[in-house]
C-alpha cells in the first residue's frame, strides 16, 4: 500500500537545484534544497514521488496517510565507519584515563585494542551475534538506517573471520543495509615481537585471501599511525586488496601525519577516516587530488565522537569544507575510543564542536556518508526511485533544533526500505 506523508514542515532533499549528486562539497554541504511544506509518497520501499503541499495529488482509499504536521522527513543517517563488533566494554581503561593514564600509554601496556583481540578470541559467536544485534538496534533508534561494521579486534584469521562471520548473520536478520570491512591491520599482536611487516605479510597473504574467496567482505582498511602501520603497508594492501576487487578505506591521521593520506590517494582509497591532525600539505593533497579525474575520491570522514571521547583535536572540519572539499561524519562506534553510536549526537558536535552549520552537518551524515560508501545511487538523498531509508522527526520549532538540543532524540518514526 502507498504512504503518503502529508504537510511536512520541511523535506531536507540533499539535492541541488531539484538535481542529485554524487556528493555535497564546499557550498553546497549548505546550499541543498530544502522543501518547505510538502509531502512525499513511498511505495514498495521506494520514494515514489515528493513536492508542495500545493501540488498534493487526492488522497484516495489506496493511500494511508501519516500526519507531517510541525515535522521534518530527513534521509536517513548512515554511518560509514563503525567498530560494533566486539564482546565487552573498555570502561575500566576509561576510568585509568579519567585517572590520568593516557588512551597511548594504556594501548602500549596490552589495552586498547588488544585487549578487545584478546577477550575476542574467546568470545561464543551467538553471544557477539546477539550483542551485535542490540547494538544495531540500538543505532538505528538515532536514525542511523544502513551501516558499515569492520573487523580488526580479531587479529588472527580465525578469528577475523569468526567477527566477519556475524557481519554476516546480522545481515540477514536486520533491515538495515550492512557493509563488511576488513580491518585486520589494526594493531600489531603481542605474538609478532615488533615485526610489523611478517604481521602485513600475514594480514595479505593468508588472512585475505581467505576472507575475500568466501565473498565476506566490501572493503579493507588499516590503522595508518606510528607504532601501528604505514604508508608502506598501505600501499601492500590496497595491492593485495585490488586482487579480490576490493577497495581500501583507511584511519588515518588520528594522532599523526606520518603520509597515510597520500598513500590512500596514491591508491584510490574510497575514504580516509579520522583527520583529526591534519597539516596544510595533507590538506592540499586531497584539495588537489579532488580536482584530478579520479573515478573515485577519497571522501575525508570526520569522527567526532572519537575526538569528544578522547579529548583531541576535532577534525578541521571547517578548513575541509571552505577548500571545497565534501566532508561525511560517522560515529566510529567502538569499546575504547567512541563508544555511542548515536549520529544525531554526532551532528550536535559536528555543529558545536566544528562550527558545521545544521545544513553542512545532515549532509555529512547522509548523502557524503552515502559516497563514502558508494550507495549514492540508492540512499542518502530524497528524489523519487531512491530507496525509501527516511527519519520522520517529532514536531520541533526548527531544523536546526535537531542538533541545537544535544543530547536528546527527536526523531518520531524510521522508515527503512519503506516499512
Ligand atoms: O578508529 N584508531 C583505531 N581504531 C579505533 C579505536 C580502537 C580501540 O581503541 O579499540 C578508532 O578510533
Ligand atoms: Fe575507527
Amino acid at each position: 500500500m502507498r504512504i503518503r506523508i502529508e504537510n511536512l514542515k520541511g523535506i531536507a532533499t540533499m539535492l541541488q537545484n531539484s538535481k542529485k549528486c554524487d556528493f555535497l562539497s564546499g557550498k553546497s554541504m549548505e546550499n541543498w534544497d530544502m522543501m518547505k511544506s510538502a509531502y512525499i509518497e513511498i511505495e514498495s520501499g521506494y520514494i515514489h514521488d515528493f513536492g508542495k503541499m500545493s501540488d498534493c495529488p487526492k488522497s484516495n482509499s489506496n493511500i494511508r496517510i501519516i500526519n507531517g504536521t510541525g515535522r521534518f522527513l530527513l534521509p536517513g543517517f548512515i554511518d560509514s565507519h563503525t567498530h560494533l563488533v566486539y564482546h565487552s566494554d573498555r570502561s575500566g581503561e576509561f576510568n585509568l584515563r579519567m585517572h590520568g593514564s593516557s588512551y597511548e600509554e594504556i594501548a602500549s601496556s596490552g589495552g586498547g585494542i588488544l585487549n578487545s583481540a584478546k577477550k575476542m578470541q574467546d568470545s561464543d559467536e551467538d553471544e557477539l551475534l546477539e550483542l551485535l544485534l542490540e547494538r544495531l538496534d540500538k543505532s538505528k533508534s538515532t536514525g542511523t538506517t544502513a551501516i558499515e561494521i569492520k573487523s580488526g579486534y580479531g587479529l588472527t584469521l580465525d578469528s577475523e573471520t569468526k567477527i566477519l562471520r556475524v557481519i554476516q548473520k546480522a545481515k540477514s536478520q536486520v533491515p538495515q543495509k550492512i557493509w563488511a570491512t576488513f580491518l585486520g591491520a589494526h594493531a600489531l599482536p603481542a605474538s609478532f615481537n615488533g615485526d610489523h611487516d611478517s604481521y602485513i605479510n600475514e594480514v595479505c597473504l593468508k588472512m585475505l585471501p581467505s576472507i575475500a574467496d568466501k565473498g565476506m567482505i566490501d572493503f579493507v582498511d588499516i590503522f595508518c599511525e606510528k607504532n601501528y602501520f604505514s604508508p608502506k603497508h598501505i600501499d601492500q594492501l590496497s595491492t593485495s586488496a585490488s586482487k579480490y576487487n576490493i577497495p581500501l578505506k583507511a584511519h588515518v591521521n588520528q594522532f599523526n601525519s606520518i603520509g597515510g593520506i597520500q598513500a590512500a590517494i596514491n591508491n584510490s582509497a574510497w575514504s580516509v577516516d579520522h583527520l583529526e591532525c591534519l597539516t596544510k600539505e595533507d590538506l592540499n593533497d586531497l584539495i588537489v587530488a579532488f580536482k584530478n579525474e579520479l573515478k573515485r575520491k577519497p571522501i575525508p570522514v570526520a569522527l567526532p565522537g572519537c575526538s569528544f571521547f578522547l579529548d583531541l583535536p576535532f577534525a578541521p572540519a571547517r578548513e575541509i569544507i571552505d577548500s571545497n572539499l565534501p566532508l561525511a561524519i560517522a560515529s566510529d562506534c567502538n569499546p575504547g575510543s567512541a563508544p555511542s553510536s548515536n549520529l544525531m549526537l554526532c551532528w550536535s558536535l559536528a555543529c558545536h564542536k566544528m562550527k558545521l552549520t545544521p545544513k553542512e552537518g545532515l549532509a555529512s551524515l547522509t548523502a557524503n556518508a552515502s559516497y563514502a560508501l558508494g550507495a549514492q545511487e540508492e540512499i542518502g538523498s530524497i528524489s523519487k526511485g531512491m530507496i525509501a531509508n527516511l527519519i520522520l522527526t517529532k514536531p520541533i520549532s526548527s531544523f536546526a533544533y535537531l542538533p541545537y538540543s544535544f543530547g536528546e532524540n527527536n526523531i518520531e518514526k524510521i522508515f527503512i526500505n519503506g516499512k
